[in-house]
Formats: structure tokens, sequence, C-alpha cells
């Protein structure tokens, strides 16, 4: 008797038992390029028939279609052309409450907001939010002017990295680790799929032995990259060192190269000379011995 009028009740809080979903409250992250799963389960597991569930992916603010499936099958007539050929849910899996959706080779515009929405007896819809992420180059570092630098001197350090997302942080620190925050410039720069080029000039007046670094922050990745230029009073005095003893050694040589010709063109004036002399010297004794020759004959 009893059970009897608890009946109705039960009855009115199995269908009052709204179905759940689950989607992570976090923001999935996933790198530019590689496939992501934006996880969606519910928690209708009674038996009951695949055709009589539906799962709608859309996207939450323009509620465009990213993947549709009901009546047992995959339904994309309307799906949003940028989605094409790459979503897909575990069809076999959904039999256990999992609607969730593969996404594969994830762009830089995926980013946003996604609603899972199921209705199997019941309905219920969830959003979560995709967040991308790529790693940018290995900051360079370059000086302008690169060479003849003096202590006093104005040099503009430029910290480049690429082919990032989001958006980089740099941070300038001198040697001691101090944040540098004056005369920079950022400027960042996005390609055709999204990722940015981030450049940062810092404008220093040189001080001998002085170290300036680069770090680059990706927000969503953490510190990515490190860089630094130290410029000793050596490297600032060596290309004026080099030209010195360059201009030095030519000198040199040319005295050089000058002295041997000049000790050459002597030499060579000397043997000649000598050469005329013996040969005189070789004709006045033809001519004595003539003469001493020819005096048999006098006398
Ligand atoms: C799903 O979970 C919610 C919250 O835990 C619960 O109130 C509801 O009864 C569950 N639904 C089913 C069909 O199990
Ligand atoms: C999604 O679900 C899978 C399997 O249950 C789990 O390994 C993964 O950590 C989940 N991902 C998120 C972002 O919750
Ligand atoms: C599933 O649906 C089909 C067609 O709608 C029906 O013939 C079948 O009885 C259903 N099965 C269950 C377990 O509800
Ligand atoms: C999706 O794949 C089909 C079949 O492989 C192909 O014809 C179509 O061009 C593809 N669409 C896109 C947008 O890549
Ligand atoms: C330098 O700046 C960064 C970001 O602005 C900050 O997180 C860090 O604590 C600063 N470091 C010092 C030593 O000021
Ligand atoms: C910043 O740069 C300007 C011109 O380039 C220069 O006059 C100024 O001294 C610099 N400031 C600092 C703090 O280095
Ligand atoms: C620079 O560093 C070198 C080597 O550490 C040292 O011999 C020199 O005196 C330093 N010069 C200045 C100006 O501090």
């Amino acid at each position: 008797m009893l059970s009897l009028l608890l009946l109705p009740a039960m009855l009115a809080i199995r269908v009052m038992a709204e179905m759940e979903l689950r989607v992570p409250e976090q923001p999935v992250v996933a790198l530019h390029g590689s496939d992501v799963t934006l996880n969606c389960t519910f928690n209708q597991t009674g038996p009951f028939n695949f055709s009589d569930v539906s799962v709608f992916w859309q996207l939450t603010d323009t509620k465009r279609s990213v993947h549709e499936y009901w009546n047992g099958h995959d339904q994309l007539v309307d799906q949003a052309e940028a989605f094409a050929n790459r979503t897909s849910l575990f069809p076999t899996q959904l039999a256990m409450g999992d609607a969730s959706l593969r996404l594969s080779r994830v762009l830089v515009a995926d980013e946003g907001s996604y609603t899972c929405f199921v209705r199997v007896k019941d309905y219920s819809s969830a959003a979560l939010a995709l967040q991308v992420a790529a790693p940018y180059t290995k900051p360079l570092l370059t000086l302008e002017p690169e060479s003849n630098l003096h202590p006093g001197d104005e040099v503009a350090l430029t910290c480049v990295a690429y082919g990032g997302y989001p958006e980089g942080d740099v941070i300038w620190q001198d040697g001691s680790g101090r944040n540098l925050t004056d005369n920079i410039t950022l400027s960042v720069v996005a390609n055709k799929e999204g990722l940015f080029t981030v450049t940062s000039v810092l404008s220093v007046v040189l001080e001998p032995n002085s170290t300036y670094s680069c770090r680059l922050i990706n927000p969503l990745l953490g510190e990515e990259g490190f860089v630094f230029a130290t410029i000793t009073g050596q490297n600032i005095a060596f290309p004026q060192v080099a030209l010195w003893v360059t201009i030095g050694l030519a000198v040199c040589l040319l005295v050089l190269l000058i002295a041997l010709a000049a000790v050459c063109r002597r030499k060579i004036k000397e043997s000649c000379e000598e050469a005329r002399r013996e040969s005189e010297e070789a004709k006045e004794l033809e001519e004595e011995e003539s003469k001493t020759a020819m005096t048999p004959l006098k006398s």
C-alpha cells in the first residue's frame, strides 16, 4: 500500500532527475597543428536506443555548427566549412555517456567557446573554452651598430622570436637580473596562420662590461627562451684594435718591401758595377798584358 502511494512520487523524481553534462571547467589548451579532444560526458547510462541520442557541437557565440549526430549517424550538411574533415565523435563511446569531440589539426582560428548539447530522453548543454598555443622559436639578439662600439655609444638591441601564439611578453634584464624598462619598443605581427612574430628593441647607452638579456614568455606555455649579450671592454675595443693592427701591419709590410727593393737595387747596381769594374780591370789587364807583350817588340 505504501509502495503504491510512493510510486507516482518516485516516477516524478525519475523524470525530474535531469541529465548532467560534464565539460572541463578550465580552458582546454591545444598546440597549433595538433589534435585535441573536447571532453563532454553525460550521466544518462540506462539502456537507450542509439537513434534516440542527438549530439550537437556548436560555436557558442555564433551558433555555427561544428559537428552534429542524430538518427544514429554524423549529420554534417550544416557543418561550418572551417571544420570540414577535422571533426569526429567517438560513436562506440556514446552508449557510455561520452559525447566528446575530436578536433584535428588545430588552428589559431579555432580558439573560442564550444557548446556541447546532448539529448537522450532528457537534454542538457554546457560550454567549454578552447585556447590555442604555439611555442616561439628561440629568441635571436642583434646589435645595431654591431661593430666599432665604444662605451657611451647608443646601441639598439633587437630581440626577435617567431611563430608563437598567443602574444609573448619580452622582459629585458641587466647582468644582475634587474628589469630594464626604459626605451623599449615592442611590435607584434601576425602571419597568415595567426602566429606572431614578436620584436622588442631596447635602446641603451653602452657601459663597459655590461650584460643585456632578453627573456621570452608565452603566457600559456611559460618561459620559452632566453638570450643574452655581454659587452666587455675588450669587445668594445676589439674592432679599433683590429683596425690599427691591420694598418700597422700594412705599413710595416710596405716599409719592409721598400727597404727590400732599395737593398735589391743597390745590390744589383753594386753587382753591375762590380761586373763592369771587373771587365774594366780585365780590359786593363789585357791592355797591360798587351803593353807588356808589346814592350819587347818596342825595345
Ligand atoms: C546525473 O547527475 C546529476 C547530478 O549528480 C543527478 O542529479 C541526476 O539524477 C543524474 N541523472 C541521471 C539520469 O542519472
Ligand atoms: C578528457 O577525458 C580523458 C579521458 O577520460 C582524460 O584523459 C582527459 O584528461 C580529459 N581532458 C580534459 C581536458 O579534461
Ligand atoms: C530502438 O528504436 C527502434 C526504431 O525506432 C525500435 O524498433 C526499437 O524497439 C528500439 N529499441 C529500444 C531498446 O528502445
Ligand atoms: C574533405 O574531404 C573530402 C574527401 O576526402 C574532400 O573531397 C574535401 O575536399 C575535403 N574538404 C576540405 C575542406 O578539405
Ligand atoms: C620584471 O618584470 C616581470 C614582468 O613585468 C616581473 O614578473 C618580474 O617580477 C620583474 N622582476 C624584477 C626583478 O623586477
Ligand atoms: C631613451 O632614448 C632616447 C633617444 O633615443 C635617449 O635620449 C634617452 O636618454 C634614452 N633613455 C634612457 C633611459 O636610456
Ligand atoms: C671589464 O672586465 C674585465 C675582465 O673581467 C676587467 O679586466 C676590466 O677591468 C673590466 N673593465 C671595466 C671598465 O670594468
